[in-house]
Protein backbone atom coordinates (compact mmCIF):
# COMPACT_ATOMS: atom_id res chain seq x y z
CA UNK A 1 0.00 0.00 0.00
CA UNK A 2 2.83 2.05 -0.09
CA UNK A 3 1.98 2.97 -3.94
CA UNK A 4 0.93 6.57 -4.83
CA UNK A 5 -3.07 5.60 -5.89
CA UNK A 6 -4.32 8.92 -4.40
CA UNK A 7 -2.73 11.13 -6.32
CA UNK A 8 -4.79 14.26 -7.44
CA UNK A 9 -7.72 13.67 -4.75
CA UNK A 10 -7.70 16.12 -1.59
CA UNK A 11 -8.63 14.84 1.16
CA UNK A 12 -10.24 16.89 4.38
CA UNK A 13 -9.59 15.06 7.88
CA UNK A 14 -10.45 16.03 10.75
CA UNK A 15 -8.64 15.37 14.43
CA UNK A 16 -8.87 15.57 17.93
CA UNK A 17 -11.30 17.26 20.23
CA UNK A 18 -12.90 20.60 20.20
CA UNK A 19 -12.87 22.98 23.29
CA UNK A 20 -15.98 25.03 24.22
CA UNK A 21 -15.15 27.73 26.77
CA UNK A 22 -17.28 28.40 30.21
CA UNK A 23 -14.84 30.79 31.54
CA UNK A 24 -11.31 32.19 30.61
CA UNK A 25 -9.87 29.09 32.65
CA UNK A 26 -12.43 26.61 32.63
CA UNK A 27 -14.46 24.87 29.16
CA UNK A 28 -16.21 21.83 27.97
CA UNK A 29 -14.28 19.23 25.83
CA UNK A 30 -14.23 15.59 24.52
CA UNK A 31 -11.78 12.71 24.74
CA UNK A 32 -9.55 12.30 21.89
CA UNK A 33 -6.36 12.60 21.15
CA UNK A 34 -5.81 13.42 17.53
CA UNK A 35 -4.04 10.06 16.77
CA UNK A 36 -6.50 8.30 14.53
CA UNK A 37 -7.05 11.41 12.66
CA UNK A 38 -3.38 12.27 12.20
CA UNK A 39 -2.40 8.84 11.26
CA UNK A 40 -4.91 9.05 8.55
CA UNK A 41 -3.57 12.36 7.61
CA UNK A 42 0.03 10.55 7.38
CA UNK A 43 -1.21 7.89 5.14
CA UNK A 44 -3.17 9.82 3.03
CA UNK A 45 -0.51 12.41 2.32
CA UNK A 46 2.16 9.07 2.11
CA UNK A 47 -0.07 7.83 -0.87
CA UNK A 48 -0.20 11.31 -2.62
CA UNK A 49 -3.01 12.86 -1.27
CA UNK A 50 -3.38 16.50 -0.75
CA UNK A 51 -4.44 16.71 3.11
CA UNK A 52 -6.23 19.31 4.87
CA UNK A 53 -5.94 18.72 8.54
CA UNK A 54 -8.57 20.30 10.86
CA UNK A 55 -7.35 19.68 14.21
CA UNK A 56 -8.07 21.15 17.63
CA UNK A 57 -5.74 21.19 20.78
CA UNK A 58 -3.99 18.48 20.90
CA UNK A 59 -0.43 17.21 21.70
CA UNK A 60 0.91 15.83 18.52
CA UNK A 61 3.29 17.35 15.80
CA UNK A 62 1.66 18.61 12.48
CA UNK A 63 1.72 15.99 9.94
CA UNK A 64 4.17 16.86 7.47
CA UNK A 65 3.04 18.02 3.94
CA UNK A 66 -0.70 18.69 5.58
CA UNK A 67 -2.19 22.18 5.43
CA UNK A 68 -2.94 22.40 8.93
CA UNK A 69 -5.96 24.20 10.33
CA UNK A 70 -6.02 24.94 14.01
CA UNK A 71 -9.05 25.45 15.22
CA UNK A 72 -10.68 24.94 19.34
CA UNK A 73 -14.52 25.07 19.03
CA UNK A 74 -17.42 22.93 17.17
CA UNK A 75 -18.11 25.70 15.14
CA UNK A 76 -14.48 26.73 14.24
CA UNK A 77 -14.02 23.45 13.09
CA UNK A 78 -17.45 23.70 11.13
CA UNK A 79 -16.02 26.66 9.24
CA UNK A 80 -12.64 25.70 9.01
CA UNK A 81 -14.13 22.15 7.02
CA UNK A 82 -16.51 24.50 4.73
CA UNK A 83 -13.54 26.27 3.58
CA UNK A 84 -11.33 22.81 2.75
CA UNK A 85 -14.47 21.37 1.61
CA UNK A 86 -14.70 24.28 -1.58
CA UNK A 87 -12.16 21.96 -3.42
CA UNK A 88 -11.88 18.55 -1.41
CA UNK A 89 -12.85 14.85 -2.90
CA UNK A 90 -12.98 13.20 0.71
CA UNK A 91 -13.71 14.27 4.46
CA UNK A 92 -13.43 12.60 7.15
CA UNK A 93 -14.05 13.37 10.16
CA UNK A 94 -12.29 11.85 13.12
CA UNK A 95 -12.69 14.42 15.30
CA UNK A 96 -14.79 14.25 18.45
CA UNK A 97 -16.10 17.44 18.78
CA UNK A 98 -18.11 18.65 21.55
CA UNK A 99 -22.12 18.10 20.99
CA UNK A 100 -22.57 20.97 23.63
CA UNK A 101 -21.41 24.23 24.48
CA UNK A 102 -22.38 26.87 27.34
CA UNK A 103 -25.61 29.14 25.84
CA UNK A 104 -23.51 31.84 28.04
CA UNK A 105 -19.74 32.92 28.45
CA UNK A 106 -18.78 34.35 31.54
CA UNK A 107 -16.29 37.20 30.82
CA UNK A 108 -14.24 36.73 33.95
CA UNK A 109 -13.36 34.18 35.92
CA UNK A 110 -16.76 32.74 37.59
CA UNK A 111 -15.61 32.94 41.86
CA UNK A 112 -16.26 30.20 44.07
CA UNK A 113 -17.67 33.21 46.31
CA UNK A 114 -20.45 34.20 43.17
CA UNK A 115 -21.82 30.65 44.21
CA UNK A 116 -22.62 27.52 41.86
CA UNK A 117 -22.71 28.70 38.02
CA UNK A 118 -25.10 27.81 36.33
CA UNK A 119 -24.44 25.80 33.00
CA UNK A 120 -27.10 26.35 30.49
CA UNK A 121 -26.02 24.09 27.29
CA UNK A 122 -27.54 24.29 23.86
CA UNK A 123 -25.95 21.97 20.81
CA UNK A 124 -23.28 22.70 18.51
CA UNK A 125 -23.81 22.35 14.83
CA UNK A 126 -23.71 18.97 13.29
CA UNK A 127 -20.30 19.15 11.06
CA UNK A 128 -20.77 15.87 9.07
CA UNK A 129 -25.00 16.63 8.95
CA UNK A 130 -24.49 20.33 7.50
CA UNK A 131 -21.69 19.58 5.21
CA UNK A 132 -23.07 16.51 3.63
CA UNK A 133 -26.77 18.54 3.39
CA UNK A 134 -24.28 21.14 0.93
CA UNK A 135 -21.77 18.14 -0.77
CA UNK A 136 -21.33 18.41 -4.28
CA UNK A 137 -21.73 15.54 -6.45
CA UNK A 138 -18.52 13.83 -6.32
CA UNK A 139 -17.68 14.42 -2.69
CA UNK A 140 -17.74 11.31 -0.38
CA UNK A 141 -18.14 11.77 3.25
CA UNK A 142 -16.88 9.76 5.57
CA UNK A 143 -17.92 9.54 9.63
CA UNK A 144 -16.47 7.19 12.96
CA UNK A 145 -19.23 6.41 15.42
CA UNK A 146 -17.63 6.75 19.10
CA UNK A 147 -20.01 3.87 21.19
CA UNK A 148 -20.02 2.37 24.26
CA UNK A 149 -22.58 -0.30 23.61
CA UNK A 150 -24.54 -1.46 20.85
CA UNK A 151 -21.83 0.22 18.86
CA UNK A 152 -23.11 -1.56 15.19
CA UNK A 153 -26.94 -0.32 15.22
CA UNK A 154 -25.86 3.22 16.53
CA UNK A 155 -23.00 3.38 14.27
CA UNK A 156 -25.81 2.41 10.86
CA UNK A 157 -28.24 4.80 12.40
CA UNK A 158 -25.33 7.74 12.00
CA UNK A 159 -24.82 6.66 8.53
CA UNK A 160 -28.24 7.38 7.45
CA UNK A 161 -28.94 10.29 10.10
CA UNK A 162 -25.77 12.38 8.89
CA UNK A 163 -26.11 11.60 5.22
CA UNK A 164 -23.15 9.74 4.92
CA UNK A 165 -21.11 7.50 2.72
CA UNK A 166 -18.99 5.27 5.43
CA UNK A 167 -19.20 5.10 8.90
CA UNK A 168 -16.07 3.73 10.68
CA UNK A 169 -17.70 2.03 14.09
CA UNK A 170 -15.17 2.82 17.07
CA UNK A 171 -16.14 0.76 20.70
CA UNK A 172 -14.05 2.77 22.44
CA UNK A 173 -14.74 0.55 25.18
CA UNK A 174 -13.04 -2.18 24.12
CA UNK A 175 -8.88 -2.36 25.88
CA UNK A 176 -6.73 -1.15 22.75
CA UNK A 177 -9.48 0.50 21.27
CA UNK A 178 -10.47 4.47 20.79
CA UNK A 179 -9.21 7.24 22.65
CA UNK A 180 -5.15 7.86 23.25
CA UNK A 181 -4.23 4.13 22.63
CA UNK A 182 -1.70 3.57 19.38
CA UNK A 183 -3.80 0.65 18.19
CA UNK A 184 -7.76 0.51 17.12
CA UNK A 185 -9.99 -1.82 16.06
CA UNK A 186 -13.07 -1.00 14.23
CA UNK A 187 -15.78 -2.12 11.58
CA UNK A 188 -16.46 0.07 8.42
CA UNK A 189 -19.80 0.15 7.17
CA UNK A 190 -20.90 1.49 3.71
CA UNK A 191 -23.74 3.01 2.36
CA UNK A 192 -23.39 0.15 -0.32
CA UNK A 193 -23.99 -2.28 2.76
CA UNK A 194 -20.44 -3.56 2.74
CA UNK A 195 -19.66 -4.06 6.22
CA UNK A 196 -15.53 -4.84 7.13
CA UNK A 197 -14.66 -6.11 10.57
CA UNK A 198 -10.86 -4.64 11.04
CA UNK A 199 -8.50 -6.80 13.24
CA UNK A 200 -6.76 -4.82 16.09
CA UNK A 201 -4.16 -2.92 15.12
CA UNK A 202 -1.97 0.13 14.78
CA UNK A 203 -3.83 3.06 13.82
CA UNK A 204 -1.29 3.52 11.14
CA UNK A 205 -2.93 0.63 9.83
CA UNK A 206 -6.65 1.19 10.51
CA UNK A 207 -5.80 4.29 8.56
CA UNK A 208 -4.81 2.63 5.41
CA UNK A 209 -7.61 0.30 5.62
CA UNK A 210 -9.99 2.77 5.77
CA UNK A 211 -8.32 4.68 3.51
CA UNK A 212 -8.25 1.84 0.40
CA UNK A 213 -12.30 1.17 1.67
CA UNK A 214 -12.77 4.87 0.28
CA UNK A 215 -10.86 4.61 -2.71
CA UNK A 216 -12.75 1.32 -3.64
CA UNK A 217 -16.13 2.50 -2.76
CA UNK A 218 -15.01 5.79 -4.90
CA UNK A 219 -14.13 3.83 -7.87
CA UNK A 220 -17.67 1.78 -8.06
CA UNK A 221 -19.75 4.60 -7.62
CA UNK A 222 -17.71 5.94 -10.79
CA UNK A 223 -18.55 2.93 -12.41
CA UNK A 224 -21.93 2.66 -11.53
O1 LIG B 1 -8.17 10.85 18.76
P1 LIG B 1 -7.86 9.47 19.31
O2 LIG B 1 -7.39 9.51 20.74
O3 LIG B 1 -6.92 8.70 18.41
O4 LIG B 1 -9.24 8.64 19.36
C1 LIG B 1 -9.89 8.32 18.16
C2 LIG B 1 -11.41 8.49 18.27
C3 LIG B 1 -11.99 7.49 19.25
C4 LIG B 1 -11.75 9.94 18.71
C5 LIG B 1 -11.96 8.26 16.82
O5 LIG B 1 -11.62 6.98 16.39
C6 LIG B 1 -13.47 8.43 16.77
O6 LIG B 1 -14.24 7.51 17.00
N1 LIG B 1 -13.90 9.68 16.41
C7 LIG B 1 -15.33 10.08 16.45
C8 LIG B 1 -15.63 10.68 17.79
C9 LIG B 1 -17.06 11.22 17.86
O7 LIG B 1 -17.28 12.39 18.10
O8 LIG B 1 -17.99 10.33 17.58
P2 LIG B 1 -19.57 10.58 17.61
O9 LIG B 1 -20.17 9.24 17.45
O10 LIG B 1 -19.95 11.43 18.79
O11 LIG B 1 -19.83 11.46 16.31
C10 LIG B 1 -20.18 10.86 15.07
C11 LIG B 1 -19.51 11.59 13.92
O12 LIG B 1 -20.04 12.91 13.83
C12 LIG B 1 -18.00 11.73 14.04
O13 LIG B 1 -17.42 11.54 12.77
C13 LIG B 1 -17.82 13.17 14.51
O14 LIG B 1 -16.58 13.74 14.05
C14 LIG B 1 -19.01 13.86 13.87
N2 LIG B 1 -19.55 15.02 14.61
C15 LIG B 1 -19.80 14.97 15.94
C16 LIG B 1 -20.32 16.07 16.59
C17 LIG B 1 -20.61 17.24 15.84
N3 LIG B 1 -21.10 18.33 16.44
N4 LIG B 1 -20.38 17.26 14.52
C18 LIG B 1 -19.87 16.17 13.89
O15 LIG B 1 -19.68 16.19 12.67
Amino acid sequence: EEQQDLVGLHFVITAGPTVEDIDPVRFLTNRSSGKMGYALAAQAISRGAKVTLVSGPTHLHPVPGAKMVHIRSTEEMLRGVQEAMADADVLIAAAAPADYRPVQVYGHKWKKSDGLPELVLEETPDILATVSRSRREGQTIVGFAAETRDALSFGRRKLESKGLDMIIVNDVSQPGAGFDVDTNQVVVISRTGDVDTLPMMAKSSVADRILTRVKTLRNSVDGE
